[in-house]
């Protein structure tokens, strides 16, 4: 194992560019090695992000050590074996991202008619990799810009094509460290009947933003986006397509439009000795404005440092996610319980029925009856839920306490809403044994092993 992480240490810090910025037809892309565009300014090759292991095929800006990830191959496939991968060409001339010895490549450019081995693959520097005629390098059989990722660059087109209907659209990452498309996405209206516009949805179905109308130089409800001293922005329309574009007014300038992970939309620029990556623009500019960024029962929280917090009673459904500020899981009970009628509760623990319930719910369950257990007034959409926490409940009230489930058996019954559960056996009041009264108490005392949980059967009022 530890040879094993020395290993990919060793690989990831010595990549050497393969001395230039083209992939030629029976040339390869190993993991260990980088292409670079002429003028040095982008980067393509294989990266890992934070602590995961977890590989893509991607680029960046050259020149700065925190990699600035501009595009992803293999956005939701990561390669998880990285020293046996590779980027080669087929013997059709597509370009294929292939793992181990497998013939089912991890990504490619799915080009549907062979081009033969006249293509050769170049990193260009705007950040656009083509592939493309050797013999002819005008004829660009796929480029990356037409697949972007999260990243718009000067110079790409953000289009539809109107033969296929096919939008090219902007999604986030999911978080910080995971290149597999987020919730939040930047689109265009360009529909002739419709204002022309970018607008940004949750879960491709929400908008909660929208630039508003395309005058031709700035777009009416966020008029800092398009022309001005630095950007020279356009929307072009012809036949088979139209699309957004824009070119910086400095050619030494760098800068790229990013849709966030957090919702927003950036637009960041570095000017050598001027600007470390200053953004120009953000929308929409407050994070409370963005479509439950904190996920269900989170409440957006401008004091809090994550931004969110859950509703009392709940926890985030994955720490290690919001640690990362993807909040889009949100947050779950602490206690999972999903009733909405009147479930009698208290600090959302659920307070154990009178112990004489016991019996009946144990008989009607022999019987097959413990449907009968039901107050009329739950939903009866409810009903299975209800069933499972009398099993669960039944569980935990019999007679050997080695048959009892643990606690973390216990959360694991209630967090998973399907998986079957064992059938309870007796319950210990069945015998003579003394029941202490529990008014006092939400717990039933000799339950439930030795953390004195408190599940048990629930009363309906
Ligand atoms: C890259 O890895 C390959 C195969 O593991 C090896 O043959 C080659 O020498 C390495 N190149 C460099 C520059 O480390
Ligand atoms: C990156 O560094 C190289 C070599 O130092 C230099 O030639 C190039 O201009 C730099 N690119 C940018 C974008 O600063
Ligand atoms: C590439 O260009 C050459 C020279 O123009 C041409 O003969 C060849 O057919 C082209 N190949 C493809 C696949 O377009
Ligand atoms: C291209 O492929 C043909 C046959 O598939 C072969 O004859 C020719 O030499 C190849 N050309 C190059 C440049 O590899
Ligand atoms: C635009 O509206 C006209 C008239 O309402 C309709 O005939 C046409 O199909 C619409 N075009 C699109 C692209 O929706
Ligand atoms: C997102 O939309 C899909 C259907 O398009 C739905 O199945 C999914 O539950 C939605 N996600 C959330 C978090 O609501
Ligand atoms: C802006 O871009 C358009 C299209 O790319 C171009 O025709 C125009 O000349 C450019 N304008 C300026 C001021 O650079
Ligand atoms: C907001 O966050 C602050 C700091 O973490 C916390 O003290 C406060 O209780 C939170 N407010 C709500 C409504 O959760
Ligand atoms: C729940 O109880 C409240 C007050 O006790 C009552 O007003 C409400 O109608 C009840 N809801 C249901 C679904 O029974
Ligand atoms: C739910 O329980 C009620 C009352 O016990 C019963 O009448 C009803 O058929 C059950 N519904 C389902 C969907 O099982």
């Amino acid at each position: 194992m530890f040879a094993c992480i020395v290993l990919l240490f060793v690989s990831f810090n010595t990549c050497h560019s393969i001395g230039g910025d083209t992939l030629s037809a029976g040339q390869n892309l190993l993991v260990n090695r980088t292409l670079a565009s002429q003028g040095n300014i982008f980067e393509l090759g294989f990266f890992t992000k934070g602590t995961s292991f977890n590989t893509y095929l991607g680029i960046w800006y050259k020149n700065f050590t925190d990699k600035i990830i501009v595009w992803v191959a293999n956005r939701d496939k990561p390669l998880s074996n990285p020293s046996s991968s590779k980027l080669e060409f087929s013997e059709d001339g597509n370009l294929l991202l292939l793992e181990d010895s497998s013939k089912t490549p991890i990504w490619s450019t799915n080009l549907m008619s062979p081009i033969a081995n006249s293509t050769e693959a170049v990193l260009l520097d705007d950040g656009n990799f083509v592939l493309r005629n050797s013999s002819e390098p005008s004829t660009v059989f796929w480029q990356s810009f037409d697949h972007p990722t999260d990243t718009w660059l000067p110079g790409a087109k953000l289009r539809v094509d109107k033969l296929t209907g096919k939008t090219q659209s902007l999604v986030s990452w999911r978080n910080s460290e995971d290149p597999a498309p987020g919730v939040f996405s930047l689109g265009i209206d360009i529909n002739p009947n419709k204002t022309t516009q970018f607008y940004i949805e949750w879960n491709m179905s929400v908008r909660y933003w929208s630039s508003g109308a395309w005058d031709g130089e700035k777009f009416n409800l966020a008029p800092e986006m398009g022309s001005n001293n630095i950007f020279n922005f356009s929307f072009v329309s012809d036949e088979s397509e139209s699309y957004f574009t824009y070119s910086l007014k400095n050619s030494a300038m760098l800068s790229r439009f990013v849709m966030e992970q957090s919702g927003q939309i950036s637009q960041l620029a570095w000017l050598d000795g001027v600007w470390d990556w200053k953004i120009l623009l953000t929308q929409p500019s407050k994070l409370s404005e963005v479509y439950a960024y904190c996920g269900a029962f989170g409440i957006f929280n401008e004091t809090s440092s994550t931004h969110c917090t859950c509703l009392q009673g709940f926890k985030p459904l994955s720490t290690e996610a919001t640690l990362l500020d993807d909040w889009s899981g949100g947050c779950v009970r602490k206690i999972p319980l999903q009733l909405e009628s009147n479930v009698t509760r208290k600090n959302d623990v659920i307070v154990p029925a009178q112990p004489t319930l016991i019996m009946p719910a144990w008989h009607l369950w022999n019987d097959g009856q413990v449907s009968e257990l039901l107050d009329v007034v739950l939903d009866y959409a409810c009903n299975s839920t209800v069933l499972r926490y009398i099993n669960i409940g039944l569980l935990c009230v019999q007679e050997k306490p080695t048959d009892r489930p643990t606690m973390s058996g216990i959360v694991s019954m209630l967090s998973n809403e399907v998986a079957p559960l064992p059938t309870p056996k007796q319950p210990a009041f069945s015998t003579s044994r003394a029941v202490k009264d529990t008014d006092s108490s939400p717990r039933m005392t000799g339950t439930c092993s030795v953390n004195s949980v408190t599940i048990t059967v629930i009363e309906a009022r």
